[in-house]
């Protein structure tokens, strides 16, 4: 097996042009998420991650893999440090690997004997020998650059660090499985996003007796007062657990008071933050419906992509929480934008309400979270507006909003009267009593409101969209004692002379979301 005939070149520039698993996607018609899900995971069990020498002969590697099992596929990332994730084509591959693998021994330290799928291989007959030669070209950065939407390795990795923990959760839960949620999921992640996880245990509490069996799984089983605080203990032990025994977690932080209670910490292998929760379910199902959306039309995604890369250069979002717009609130902001066009590029979650069947009925913590997810059965009249028009209507849109009496709420029509006293109320999908924007001050969308308007204009007046992209340009909203001394309009065209100075090579933004965006789940 040649160590790049997977399906993505990544790299800075090269994996911009390679698409070849939306394009197979394609043929098929869209993946429900949940066989995504499936086939990501049954991936992600064959797999080990190894940390390797810089050098290490990529087909010497494979060679020695291969004694183990038949390897179906093989890719090397450096993060402080140079790993290889390795699917074998079934466990077998794996078990052979691992009985293989010695427990280190070292005079000085003693080491807690956990066996586990991420191993370190020092075996000198891998490694390149000649001190002349450069590291391959085919180790290459996992996450090049963060406006760059994920790739299937990056994916994959994310999946393999949920089985890899898993295997330490399941050492108490064993019908428990780590699932990745959000952007990790949904097809609207950048490169370098945090990896949302939810501890499922509903494969332990769906346990019920045998009919007429008589027996109980839950005698003298500790009880608490509230299915919160039992996620409380849950969690607790998992972060304990992670913290004394979690090859490769560092930081760990329980953060149980929470609305939704996490533990969150650094995954030092693989680079990414994690946060892991329990009992999200809800969030699972807006990861579910976030996804539909974005396989519904093929302009979605690329332009959630371009707002969110754009929100992120000037600083509307942040990867601090306090007062800023987070990007799960963005991403609403633009999906129910394309409701609203004419004929609309998206159906209102009331609409999937009415198209799902009976089987697709699902309520979750008293909410009623029933869609279909059959893309079949939606239908949308043809809209041929293009991204480049989308964008520009994008930022006009919401310059003009009335964001003091309505709400931005992807369930209907004409149900957008703001309830309550928040500058930005942007209604949670499914659990719709609340504003998951209630974070965000006036000053706050005061900034994204003059963005807008400044990004509308500087499109209307012939700008590409790498300069809004790129900070400096709009900064002058920034400094508000800027703002004061020169009016909009003069800042605006001062902006512009600069701009046609620096910029006389005109991209179509096209370009722009067909580089950036790598379709990747
Ligand atoms: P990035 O991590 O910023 O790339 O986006 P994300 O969509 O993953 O957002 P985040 O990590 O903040 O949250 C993960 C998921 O939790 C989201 O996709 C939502 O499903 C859910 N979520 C985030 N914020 C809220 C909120 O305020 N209310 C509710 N109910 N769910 C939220
Ligand atoms: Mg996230």
């Amino acid at each position: 097996m040649n160590i790049m005939s997977g399906q993505c070149v990544f790299g800075q520039k090269k994996h911009l042009f390679f698409l070849p698993l939306s394009e197979k996607k394609k043929k098929n018609g869209p993946k429900s998420l949940r066989d995504l899900r499936a086939e990501r995971q049954a991936q992600a069990e064959r797999s080990v991650l190894v940390s390797c020498h810089p050098k290490t002969h990529e087909n010497k590697f494979l060679k020695y893999l291969s004694r183990h099992g038949n390897v179906n596929k093989c890719f090397f990332y450096e993060s402080f440090g140079t790993y290889a994730v390795v699917e074998f084509s079934n466990q077998d591959g794996v078990q052979s690997l691992l009985e293989s693998a010695a427990m280190p021994s070292v005079s000085h330290e003693s080491v807690v004997p956990l066996r586990s799928r991420l191993l370190s291989l020092r075996n000198v007959n891998t490694v390149d020998t000649d001190k002349q030669s450069a590291p391959s070209a085919n180790h290459r950065e996992l996450c090049p650059s963060t406006t760059h939407s994920l790739t299937d390795e990056n994916t994959r990795l994310r999946f393999l660090v949920c089985s890899l923990l898993n295997d330490i959760a399941a050492a108490y839960f064993p019908q428990s499985s780590i699932k990745p949620f959000g952007s990790s999921v949904n097809g609207f992640g950048k490169l370098g996003c945090d990896l949302d996880m939810i501890l499922d245990l509903d494969g332990t509490i769906c346990v019920r007796p045998q009919p007429r069996s008589g027996m109980y799984m839950e005698y003298l089983v500790k009880r608490t007062s509230s299915e919160r605080a039992v996620t409380q203990s849950v969690l607790s032990v998992i972060a304990g657990c992670l913290d004394q025994f979690g090859p490769g977690c560092v930081g760990v932080q329980k953060i149980l008071n929470a609305r939704c209670p996490l533990v969150r910490f650094a995954h030092q292998p693989s680079g990414f933050q994690c946060d892991l929760t329990a009992s999200n379910r809800v969030a699972m199902r807006s990861t579910e419906l976030l996804y539909l959306f974005g396989e519904l039309d093929a302009r979605v995604r690329p332009l959630v992509f371009t707002v969110r890369c754009w929100a992120r250069a000037h600083g509307v979002t942040s990867p601090i929480p306090g007062a800023w717009i987070t990007n799960f609130s963005l991403t609403i902001m633009v999906l129910f934008f394309l409701q609203r066009r004419n004929p609309p590029i998206l159906p209102t979650l009331d609409r999937l309400k009415e198209l799902a069947e009976p089987s697709e009925k699902c309520v979750l913590d008293g909410n009623d979270c029933t869609f279909t997810s059959d893309f079949h059965r939606i239908s949308l009249e043809t809209n041929t507006e293009t991204l480049d028009q989308l964008l520009g209507d994008f930022f006009e849109f919401y310059s003009t909003f009335i964001f003091n009496r309505m709400s931005i709420n992807l369930g209907r029509y004409g149900k957008e009267h703001k309830p309550e006293l928040h500058p930005l109320y942007i209604q949670n999908p499914f659990e719709t009593s609340l504003n998951i924007s209630k974070n965000v001050n006036s000053s706050q969308l005061e900034r994204f409101v003059t963005l807008c308007q400044e990004s509308a204009w500087l499109l209307q007046s012939g700008s590409h969209l790498n300069t809004l992209l790129l900070p400096s340009h709009i900064s002058v909203v920034r400094g508000r004692k800027k703002r004061k001394s020169q009016p909009a309009s003069e800042r605006i065209k001062g902006l512009l002379e600069s701009l046609r100075i620096k910029n006389n090579v005109s991209f179509g933004f096209t370009v722009f979301f067909k580089n950036h965006c790598n379709k990747s789940l």
